[in-house]
């Protein structure tokens, strides 16, 4: 099989949902966001990305989604939002939100490549870290405004995508492997 860097670090990146408290390095989170900007986009650049290291910011995103998903509809969800012990930022000591304008063309698209680019980036210098839906909840709330303004995300965008990064505690690994066969040819 063809092989290189670039496609080793696709393969080896995997959802990390333990972290050591140690706070990553600033050129680190330079190159992840960076990679974010690089990302194809359809919204001519439409995007804000809002780097969240504050712990006490953590813990309300945290907080806030949790009460929501006390009374989501989907009893999985419900359980999270009631497990006491569940953090859904796994502790990680940064979260990047992914916010797009809110227009026309869908940009949970643009959002949702920036996101990739920047997951695959933080495996290649050795971060980890996980794609999470989790902390969109916390803007499922009558409080939402009042947590946008917080966050300084600008008027008119949206959050749609986030993700957490940190140096992996352990090697946690537990993905369910690929099926290999949704694939179809026309040759
Ligand atoms: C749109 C999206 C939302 C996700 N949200 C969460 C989440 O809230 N919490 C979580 O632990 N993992 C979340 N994940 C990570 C997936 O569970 C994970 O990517 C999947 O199990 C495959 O494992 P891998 O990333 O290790 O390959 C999300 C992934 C995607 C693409």
């Amino acid at each position: 099989m063809l092989t290189n860097e670039t496609l080793k670090v696709i393969k080896e990146r995997r959802s990390i949902r333990h972290y050591k408290e140690e706070q990553i390095k600033d050129a680190e989170l330079q190159a992840v966001l960076e990679a974010g900007l690089y990302a194809p986009n359809a919204g001519g650049q439409a995007l804000h990305f809002t780097v969240i290291q504050r712990k006490e910011t953590l813990d309300k995103i945290n907080y806030l989604a949790k009460e929501n998903l006390k009374s989501h509809v989907v009893e999985d969800l419900k359980a999270l939002g009631n497990d006491v012990n569940y953090h859904g930022l796994y502790e990680a000591p940064t979260l990047i939100i992914i916010s797009g304008r809110k227009e026309f063309i869908p940009l949970e698209f643009d959002c949702a490549a920036a996101t990739q680019n920047m997951l695959l980036a933080a495996e290649s210098i050795g971060l980890g870290s996980c794609w999470v839906y989790f902390p969109m909840f916390a803007f499922d709330s009558t409080q939402a405004g009042d947590l946008l303004k917080e966050l300084k995300i600008p008027m008119g965008y949206s959050p749609y995508c986030s993700l957490i990064l940190g140096y992996k505690e352990g090697s946690a690994v537990d993905t369910a492997e690929r099926k290999l066969n949704p694939i179809t040819f026309i040759k």
